[in-house]
Order: C-alpha cells, then sequence, then structure tokens
C-alpha cells in the first residue's frame, strides 16, 4: 500500500470557504500549496499584498528579459548553435533566430527537443521526412533524430526545449477524457518526400551528447536517404492555436489546467485565450509562490492581463520562496472590470522542479526594473 500521508484541515479567523471566491474588500488571497497544484494546500487571507515589498536584499529575486532585443550566436553566423538561456540537469533552454536555411543536420542525443516557433515558417527535415512548420507549433524532435529547418523567412525566433535525459508525453487528462485539450488527432507527423532532391554532396550531421558537439560528415545525404520507415517513434507537432482551454465560470484553474506537455522534472503549460470567470469570482491568478518549482513565462501573443510591462517575447522567471502575483494594475484592468470578457493571451510556461540557471548571454537583455513593477 502506499503512503498516504494524514490531512488535517485547520482554520483560524474567518475565512471565506471557497478558495478563489468572492474576498472580501481589504483582503488578498495567498495560496501556500505542494506538488505544484496537485498537493496539500492552505490559502490565508491578508490585509497586505506579498508583492508590497519596500525593498528587497540578497540573491532571491523575479527576473524579466527581453529576448527580441537578444542576438542570438546563430543570427550572426548560421554555423553557429542555438544560444543556451536557462538551464539545469532536466531542462535546457536556448534561443535561435537563424535567418536562413541550416546548412547542416543537427541531432540531439541527450534528450528530445522541442521547439516553439514563436515567429517563422518553412519546412524541416528529418529522419521520419518533412513537415511544414508555423507560428506556434510546437514541434517535437525525439532524441536521436536528425532534422535541418528550412525557413522561407528570414526573420525567425524559435525557442528548443530539451528534455535532457527524458521524454516528452502528453498528460493523462483523468476525467477530461483522451481528446479535452489536445485531440490527438489534431497531432501531425512528417511524409517522406516523393523525389528528395538535395544533392548527394557532402552533409554535416553535427551530433550533441552530454553537452559537447561532435561532427560526422557522410559524402551523400543520410536523411533524405529514408525510403521507408514504421513505428511510434518519429517527429510530431501540435499548434498552440489548437490546444482547447478549460475553465469554470465559478473557479479560477491553476496553472496545472493548461498543461500541455510533461517531461522528467519539468511540464509545459500553454496559456490560450479564455472566456474570464464571473465578476464576483478571483479572475486573475493567486498569490502564491510555487514553492517547488521555478517558473518560467515566455509571451508569445496578445495582450498579457495578469502582467503589466510585459511585452512581446518577453521571459518571466519567478523562483519559489518570494511570492508573486498580479500587478496593481491587474486588478482595474480585469478583476474590477465586468466589461472584460475574455483573456487574449497566448504563453508558454515551463515550470521545473529543480532551480534554473541564467546563463550569461541572456542576462544581457535582463529587464533590471522588474521586481518595482508591483508598486502601488
Ligand atoms: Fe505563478
Amino acid at each position: 500500500m502506499p503512503y498516504i500521508p494524514p490531512r488535517f484541515p485547520k482554520k483560524q479567523g474567518n475565512p471565506i470557504n471557497k478558495a478563489h471566491g468572492t474576498i472580501p474588500d481589504g483582503q488578498i488571497e495567498i495560496e501556500h500549496g505542494r506538488k505544484g497544484f496537485f498537493g496539500r494546500v492552505s490559502h490565508l487571507y491578508k490585509s497586505n499584498k506579498p508583492t508590497s515589498w519596500s525593498r528587497v536584499e540578497g540573491p532571491l529575486q523575479h527576473y524579466a528579459f527581453s529576448l527580441l532585443r537578444m542576438e542570438t550566436d546563430d543570427q550572426r553566423d548560421v554555423y553557429a548553435n542555438p544560444t543556451l538561456l536557462f538551464h539545469n540537469n532536466d531542462c535546457k533552454i536556448s534561443l535561435s533566430k537563424i535567418t536562413t536555411e541550416m546548412p547542416y543536420y543537427a541531432r540531439n542525443a541527450d534528450g528530445d527537443l522541442n521547439i516553439f516557433v514563436h515567429k517563422g515558417q518553412g519546412i524541416m527535415e528529418s529522419d521520419y521526412g518533412r513537415i511544414a512548420f508555423r507560428r506556434g507549433d510546437y514541434i517535437i524532435i525525439p532524441r536521436g533524430t536528425s532534422y535541418r529547418l528550412i525557413p522561407e523567412t528570414t526573420d525567425n525566433f524559435l525557442l528548443h526545449i530539451e528534455a535532457s535525459d527524458s521524454q516528452y508525453d502528453l498528460p493523462d487528462r483523468g476525467m477530461l477524457g483522451p481528446t479535452a485539450q489536445i485531440d490527438p488527432g489534431m497531432i501531425e507527423t512528417p511524409e517522406l518526400p516523393d523525389n528528395p532532391t538535395r544533392p548527394d554532396d557532402e552533409w554535416e550531421v553535427r551530433i550533441k551528447k552530454y553537452g559537447q558537439y561532435t561532427k560526422v560528415f557522410y559524402p551523400f545525404n543520410p536523411v533524405e536517404d529514408t525510403v521507408a520507415w514504421k513505428g511510434d517513434v518519429t517527429v510530431w507537432k501540435v499548434n498552440i492555436r489548437d490546444f482547447n482551454p478549460i475553465m469554470s465560470p465559478k473557479y479560477h484553474l491553476p496553472p496545472s489546467a493548461h498543461t500541455t506537455f510533461i517531461a522528467r522534472g519539468f511540464v509545459i503549460c500553454s496559456f490560450v485565450p479564455r472566456p474570464l470567470e464571473d465578476p464576483d469570482v478571483l479572475r486573475i491568478p493567486f498569490y502564491h509562490s510555487n514553492i517547488e518549482y521555478d517558473e518560467l513565462l515566455f509571451y508569445h501573443d496578445g495582450e498579457f492581463f495578469s502582467r503589466h510591462g510585459i511585452d512581446e517575447a518577453d521571459v518571466t522567471l519567478h523562483p519559489p520562496g518570494i511570492l508573486h502575483g498580479p500587478q496593481p494594475q491587474a486588478f482595474d484592468k480585469v478583476q474590477n472590470n465586468s466589461a472584460k470578457t475574455h483573456t487574449n493571451e497566448y504563453a508558454v510556461m515551463i515550470d521545473t522542479r529543480a532551480p534554473l540557471h541564467i546563463t550569461d548571454a541572456v542576462k544581457t537583455v535582463e529587464k533590471k526594473d522588474y521586481m518595482q513593477s508591483w508598486k502601488e
């Protein structure tokens, strides 16, 4: 029998009975939850916002970065690798801004790769055939697969999210059923071309293993020579605009309701436009610190309803311990505005169990005043 820890809910004072319900004037709600948003939980009602700090001393802070401002290595040199932004043992997040087709095939032998296409469109060649990509696609490339991107656009912005030493899966949707949020019928896979046209010149396959790169050269095209394949390992993709949100008009669902992919040590969630809750319940995220997870959020498109001062392609990183929640402007813009009926945002959240390290490269585009953005 698995060990089930005892639960002993208690209360003090006179809290509202329903979490995220009608919060009395002058109070704000804080969630102390475990295991992401799945575990034990308490809600605290306070008279001050936990983000109303007068100052912070020490290493813990929230971060924002402007990735549009960043110049990547592969933007300058198409032979360069994507630029690493954030990393831990489970997950590595890099940025590619290639301006032309890759002149080599890449093969990640460290883990599955999920390429989120923030900007760009074109064709990807792989061992399993060709597949078109466009803005908003999540392209999953199984570990060990050779691939090459051939964009039709010069202004490309591709977020590479590596599931290091693990693989991407779809989460179990439980009572929602297997087709609720992504119908597997929407998943696209590559097709072998009728007439591979790549010249039989020398081709490079660049293998990443243990974080190091090895170049293997062939006197023929080593990818487009696939004549047939079968099985259930292949490249696959879904578009963020095909992700169906779930919501309740009476209860603000936690971010875990938007889980799109799971891998070892982290999840990827998609925030997409959805109806807002009724005006008499909480409509904006509750204050929390998600004590076991680093929360990284990439702002893809639309109007970011709970964040102020955040632009397209910004990334925020909220580590656990120090709380975060809506900025003061969100209360007027959304919570107290019954004319506002829908969110209009597309964002990709990566929640990691282990802390994410921040590279010097991404620190060059840090928005230094982010900790002040909660000031009234
Ligand atoms: Fe959060």
